[in-house]
């Protein structure tokens, strides 16, 4: 690729990695590590619906892959770093998945640490012990073969673990925010963003976290710091289908978040220009170039052909954020 093209916002386009092959990494994120920026995410499948009307292409057979650039332009396969198994004993038995997976490197234990949330075969959702939890694998490598190290629920069990994100502060210290799910336990579809501050090998989860109050029915966070403010962007709850973002800021992670509405400019549908938060990640070598993430989910025609929706934010004086649609565009 040559820039990053994203045509008109009901377009879908693939963008092909340096085989010529079509990218699929679903809702993962960008690391930097060894001189070259690791774009990494579940692979889906071809699936649209199954025979019993499911959306099973979210479902994963293949796992968590990754692709390396030194410009974000030219993507070069780099193969699959946490594997679905064929094993029926295993907690990876395919189809299962690996949804929204974020890595972070910690510099104590010089590991790479990634946590996701965590579907158990045959991939459906639930809030029962096993269908909606925290995964968390390891590898001294960005791109080796992750180490599994089973799953788990911060807080306590009842809450079932949706979307979530992983952010690592200026301090060293590393937080997992997710969509905490106790719908069966107090009443139906009782979910809200949690922010939980993680062990120091960020393999674990300790109990200082915070119900983002103002956070309540929003999923797919994504958090990034500027000038004294944590910025974390959200979807409504609509599954696959587009809806209207909507970000929030703090002064601290555990602190107060304050709802800040939609920061997208002039999305006349309100649907964040069609697509839903991955991630946000920083340029290297730009101190103010941040890039969100999203993706147009194609779930009505083939997972395959999802697009991948990649916008700079602006920051205003005001400590506000915002982001405007470019049908392409580089750095
Ligand atoms: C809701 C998420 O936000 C989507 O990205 C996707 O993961 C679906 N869940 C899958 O059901």
């Amino acid at each position: 690729m040559e820039k990053w093209v994203h045509g008109e916002t009901h377009e879908f386009i693939d963008w092909l990695d340096t085989d010529g092959n079509v990218i699929n990494a679903s809702d993962g994120g960008i690391i930097y590590a060894e001189g070259k920026y690791h774009w990494y995410g579940q692979a889906l499948r071809d699936l649209p619906y199954d025979h019993d009307g499911r959306r099973n292409g979210g479902v994963g057979i293949t796992g968590v892959v990754m692709y390396e650039s030194e410009d974000l332009l030219h993507w070069r396969y780099e193969g699959v770093i946490l594997a679905c198994s064929d094993d029926p004993e295993s907690e990876l038995y395919a189809p299962m998945r690996f949804e929204r997976p974020k890595i972070i490197y910690n510099e104590k234990t010089k590991q790479y640490v990634l946590w996701c949330h965590y579907i158990r075969y045959p991939g459906e959702h639930g809030v029962a012990a096993g269908q909606g939890e925290a995964g968390v694998a390891v590898c001294d490598k960005v791109n080796g073969s992750y180490r599994w190290l089973g799953t788990t629920r911060p807080i306590d069990d009842l809450g079932a673990v949706r979307d979530c994100t992983l952010y690592k502060d200026q301090d060293g210290s590393a937080y997992f925010i997710y969509d905490r799910d106790i719908s069966t336990v107090l009443e139906e579809m009782n979910r809200c963003l949690y922010i939980v501050k993680l062990s120091e090998d960020y393999c674990s989860w300790t109990t200082e976290y915070r119900r983002i109050e103002s956070a309540y029915h929003r999923e797919a966070p994504a958090i990034v710091y500027k000038d004294g403010y944590y910025y974390m962007i959200t979807s409504g709850l609509t599954g696959w289908n587009y809806n209207q973002a909507k970000y929030f800021r703090s002064r601290e992670l555990l602190g107060e978040w304050e709802d800040m509405g939609d920061p997208c400019i002039e999305d006349t549908e309100h649907t964040t220009f069609c697509t839903q938060t991955t991630a946000i990640f920083r340029v290297e070598g730009r101190e103010d170039c941040f890039i969100h993430m999203a993706e147009r989910h194609n779930h009505q025609h083939s997972f395959l052909h999802c697009s991948y929706i990649w916008l700079p934010i602006h920051f205003g004086e005001d400590h506000t954020m915002s982001i405007s649609y470019l049908k392409e565009w580089t750095l």
